[in-house]
């Protein structure tokens, strides 16, 4: 299958390899990236699987998660990953979600790849609105997404269970005009 690469001047995506599977792991279980994240691999098999059904899946399938792997432009580097959820129902907004290795942070990485991805789903897929929610306390996720003007849709309060805990959720949007624009503004 001809494969999927998305570049800028700082960084790559790429398709997730049975490699990346124990990198991935060791970051993912730290406590300090998964506090905010939904999905926490609870062993190396859990990333294992994730690469094996990332190997031949299509991008933009409905009802899938399409996994890029984060690397860095200079030497390849893998620094994070992130990743699109295709909605089962294709007239609902693909979701976003990153997570960055902690040695790897406050260098621009998420900001590149989540520009990378709303260019591919808006240019290539032409989708017309992509989502993301976090925590409210996650103050560096709402900075990328700040930065790159999504709009704040809302804030549920104890919406969701997570990690012993009733949660807020911040919702977050943005459409492919208000993209087109943001890139014209630039
Ligand atoms: C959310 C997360 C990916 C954000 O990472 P991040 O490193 O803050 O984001 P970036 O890589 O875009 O870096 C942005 C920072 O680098 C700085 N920066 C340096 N060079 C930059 C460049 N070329 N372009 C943009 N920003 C740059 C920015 O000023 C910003 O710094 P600031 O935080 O002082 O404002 C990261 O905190 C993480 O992995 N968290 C754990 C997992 C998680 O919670 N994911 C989100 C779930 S919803």
């Amino acid at each position: 299958m001809s494969d999927l690469e998305l570049k800028s001047r700082l960084i790559t995506l790429r398709r997730m390899r049975p490699e990346d599977a124990e990198p991935l792991y060791a970051y993912r279980s730290l406590p300090e990236v998964s506090r905010h994240q939904d999905w926490l691999p609870e062993s190396v098999d859990e990333a294992h699987d994730l690469a094996r059904k990332q190997a031949d899946l299509v991008p933009a399938t409905p009802d899938s998660w399409f996994q890029f792997i984060i690397c860095r432009l200079e030497d390849g580097e893998m620094v994070g990953d992130c990743g699109v959820n295709f909605p089962a129902d294709v007239h609902k907004s693909p979701e976003l979600g990153i997570a960055l290795h902690p040695d790897h942070r406050r260098r621009g990485y998420a900001t590149a790849a989540t520009h990378l991805m709303l260019d591919y789903l808006f240019d290539e897929l032409d989708v017309r609105r992509v989502v993301a929610g976090t925590d409210p306390r996650n103050l560096p996720a709402i900075g990328v997404l700040n930065r790159l003007g999504f709009r704040n849709e809302g804030h549920l309060r104890s919406s969701y269970w997570q990690r012993g805990e009733w949660t807020d959720e911040m919702l977050f949007a943005i459409l492919k005009d208000e993209w087109a624009r943001e890139q014209g503004a630039e």
